[in-house]
């Protein structure tokens, strides 16, 4: 290539921040545009390799796109993707990464993907949708045990409610259909049968044919330790997680990513972009799906930017452009944790402004750096400015060595408020 690319990475949060430093990493890659970008992205990070720019800019993705010339944009959250940003970039000639409006369906219609999946054969959840408040009851008592009840559109990860009791499960889907809980993204509703086991994320980069498949990651939802309490976008997460064997990944490329990949090109809507299958695996090693996202995790992108060895800028080019070089990207030797820190009173309104101290501390530590999701900038101190607020984030030989020093990273960090948990990865580490 004659000249290093501009890249247009959109979004806010710790995923595009670690997105954009990788991408700074790439040999293809010069200089890194994030919109509308956060503290960590604001100026020349530190550590920023020689000649590598780094900065934040405001507008809508197109108009920044053209006005900056760039080479590539990375779509880094669904909603813009549901919404057909890369149809709107890709009708103006601008390569971008992510799935069309019509492949996206598979995050943002529960009832697209729960019927995708039954046309292609996929292992999933036996599921039935309801779209009349007066048919919830039946509907729910029809499963032996209480269903998990699902909004049909995108909720920001809170549409989702595993129910204790037919009882609950029928007040929840009664809400969500007569609006009260997510407006339009309820109408329609899923009541799927509970599984059991544990769950993975693994995430695959394809151009529609061709794919990658990324180190599997474990990611800890709910804001407690002991994984009680409220769900969240997620507190933590490690990868390569081991609960994945060699056996259970070819497992999981037969049976969930090749038919996924082809029944999608058989539609006529190639999927193109990264896919993000949540999984649960069944004591007997059995991989099932619970969900599509049609974009990188948060915060298993803190982890999954670590754990891969290539050019990250050459694989998302060729991904867009439908001509991925499948080792353009390959797992590293290597393990990663995040620990995430969030304000006070995440996850419901979490309090900003506060001033966070002790960022350079904790990037200066060994294997250690920190990306910024719900951070500002103003006369040069960094403030809270939503409710995750940094991905603390460690590599090492080992996830023990990679847990220790994500934890000395969090334990350099202060702000008033913050919380985080002490037991990201132990499930993995007491095996
Ligand atoms: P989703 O937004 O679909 O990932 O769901 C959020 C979380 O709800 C998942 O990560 C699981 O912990 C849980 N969940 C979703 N579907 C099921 C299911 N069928 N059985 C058990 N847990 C589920
Ligand atoms: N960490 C979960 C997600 O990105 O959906």
């Amino acid at each position: 290539m004659e000249r290093r690319r501009r890249v247009l990475v959109v979004g806010s949060g710790g995923r595009e921040h670690a997105i954009a430093l990788r991408l700074l990493e790439s040999e293809s890659v010069g200089e890194v545009l994030v919109a509308p970008g956060n503290a960590g992205t604001a100026t020349d990070a530190p550590g920023l390799p020689t000649g590598k720019l780094l900065r934040s800019v405001a507008g809508g993705t197109l108009e920044i796109a053209q006005r900056e010339m760039v080479d590539l944009v990375v779509v880094g959250p669904e909603a813009p993707l549901v919404g057909g940003v890369v149809d709107e970039l890709e009708a103006a000639g601008i390569p971008a990464f992510g799935p069309s409006r019509a492949a996206a369906r598979l995050e943002g219609s529960k009832a697209f993907m729960k019927a995708f999946a039954a046309r292609h054969g996929l292992p999933t959840a036996r599921h039935r949708v309801v779209t009349d408040p007066g048919a919830v009851d039946a509907a729910v008592r029809a499963f032996a045990e209480p269903p998990v009840v699902k909004a049909d559109g995108l909720c920001a990860g809170k549409g989702v409610v595993v129910a204790g009791t037919h009882e609950e499960a029928i007040v929840v889907a009664t809400a969500m259909l007569t609006g009260e809980a997510f407006g339009a993204a309820g109408e329609r509703v899923i009541l799927e049968e509970r599984l059991v086991g544990q769950e993975a994320s693994v995430h695959v980069i394809t151009d529609g044919e061709r794919f990658v498949v990324l180190p599997p990651a474990q990611d800890h939802k709910r804001v407690g330790e002991g994984d009680q309490g409220p769900n969240t976008g997620g507190m933590g997460a490690y990868a390569p997680a081991p609960l994945v064997t060699e056996a259970i990944a070819a497992r999981i490329e037969r049976s969930i990513v090749v038919p996924t990949l082809e029944g999608m090109r058989e539609e006529g809507t190639p999927f193109r972009g990264v896919l993000y299958a949540g999984l649960m695996i069944t004591e007997s090693g059995a991989p099932l799906l619970l969900e599509y996202n049609v974009r990188f995790g948060d915060p298993e992108t803190q982890v999954l930017m670590s754990t891969i060895d290539g050019d990250l800028g050459e694989a998302l080019a060729g991904a867009a452009q439908r001509s991925l070089s499948p080792d353009a990207i390959r797992p590293a030797s290597k393990h990663a944790l995040v620990v995430v820190l969030a304000a006070s009173g995440y996850p419901g309104s979490p309090r900003t402004g506060d001033e966070i101290h002790g960022l350079e501390v904790a990037a200066a530590l060994p294997d250690v750096q920190v990306f910024h999701a719900g951070t500002r900038r103003v006369e040069g101190r960094v403030l809270t400015a939503g409710g995750r607020i940094l991905g603390v984030t460690a590599s090492g030989a080992t996830l023990r060595a990679a847990r220790d020093a994500a934890y000395r990273g969090v334990g350099a960090i202060q702000f008033a408020g913050a919380h985080h948990r002490r037991d990201i990865g132990r499930r993995a580490l007491e095996k």
